[in-house]
């Protein structure tokens, strides 16, 4: 196991290495983890408050509504494990549905929200056990010796699957099945296909704050990359592309310009773009056949009045 400390080190690493490739490439992109520095997770969840971002409360909507029927599907005695956990708000509702919970297992990137998550839930739930683990949820990720015989439900909420290409997605999908072993279930949350008109606002709201979010990006380059970027002269453009089924997120350069990072000059043309994250949005009928392309069964799905968005029970065949 890693210490905390060589987490982030490691993290680090592969920042300078993922900015500098990402910005040599063209079209120029970074990946979208680097978004949730301690400054970032904040400003996601104030995003995630937006009037705008329907996603968050739909689904908290439906993980309270649907609370018992998921409760009774996941059975008793079993694990929590929580591909990039943040806040956790979501999983205290799953949490309070399952009174024989053995442990919670997050993972998350940032070790800030981590903590804090841990000790408002060990607050909350005194009996129940706690494990944080620092780092990509897309790795290798290695479980508590103690929980390899514990029956492990997986929760991926925020439609983060969203955030994969299809077919990461159904790479995510398999190793979340090997690493759930085979009684493991996930509870996945899913964004559906809908408007333009509702979609795009929800990634460029009225306040600013996905600008600021998916901008910061800039503020820590400059401060842990000695970057020189000046943020007035980018901007926040969140576009939807009908082809791909994807909003697709940028931060684009205002004015001919020259950047430099880790002390390699980048020039940008006006218009220019880095981009910073993809958001897919798919049918019910996409999310079972990428489930069972990687092996599970959609058993369930759960989606709001206005299908909006779905939360979806996977299980192991037989
Ligand atoms: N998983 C979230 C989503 O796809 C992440 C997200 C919300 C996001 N708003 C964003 C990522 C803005 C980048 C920029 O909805």
């Amino acid at each position: 196991m890693q210490t905390i400390a060589q987490a982030q080190a490691t993290i680090q690493d592969d920042f300078a290495t993922e900015v500098l490739n990402g910005l040599s490439r063209r079209p120029r992109s970074i990946p979208c983890r680097f978004l949730y520095d301690a400054r970032g997770s904040e400003l996601f969840e104030q995003i995630t408050g937006l009037e705008e971002y329907y996603p968050t409360r739909t689904e908290i909507g439906l993980l309270e509504r649907h609370a018992d029927d998921i409760a009774e599907m996941a059975g008793e005695d079993v694990a929590i494990v929580e591909f990039g956990s943040g806040s956790s708000r979501k999983t205290e509702i799953l949490i309070a549905a399952l009174p024989e919970l053995d442990a919670y297992v997050a993972i998350d990137i940032s070790a800030a929200a981590l903590s804090e998550a841990a000790i408002r839930l060990r607050e909350r739930f005194p009996g129940l056990e706690v494990i944080t683990v620092t780092g990509d949820f897309n790795d290798a990720i290695d479980l508590p010796d103690k929980l390899i015989r514990t029956r492990k439900l997986g929760f991926f909420p925020g439609s983060t699957i969203g955030n994969l290409g299809k077919n990461e997605a159904i790479g995510f999908l398999k190793t979340a099945r090997e690493l759930l072993g085979a009684d493991g279930a996930l509870l996945i949350g899913v964004d559906l296909k809908k408007d333009e008109s509702i979609l795009v606002p929800a990634y460029d709201d009225s306040e600013g704050v996905t600008a600021a979010f998916n901008l910061n990006l800039l503020t820590r380059i400059n401060r842990e990359l000695g970057g020189t970027f000046d943020l007035a002269k980018f901007a926040h453009e969140a576009i939807y592309n009908a082809e791909a089924g994807r909003m697709e997120i940028y931060i684009t350069s205002r004015e001919d310009q020259e950047v430099t990072v880790l002390g390699q000059p980048f020039s940008f043309a006006r218009g220019e773009r880095i981009h910073t994250e993809n958001s897919h949005k798919y049918a019910l009928a996409d999310i079972a056949a990428m489930a069972e392309a990687a092996g599970w069964t959609h058993a369930r799905a759960w989606v709001d009045d206005n299908n909006l968005f779905s939360v979806n029970m996977l299980t192991q065949a037989g």
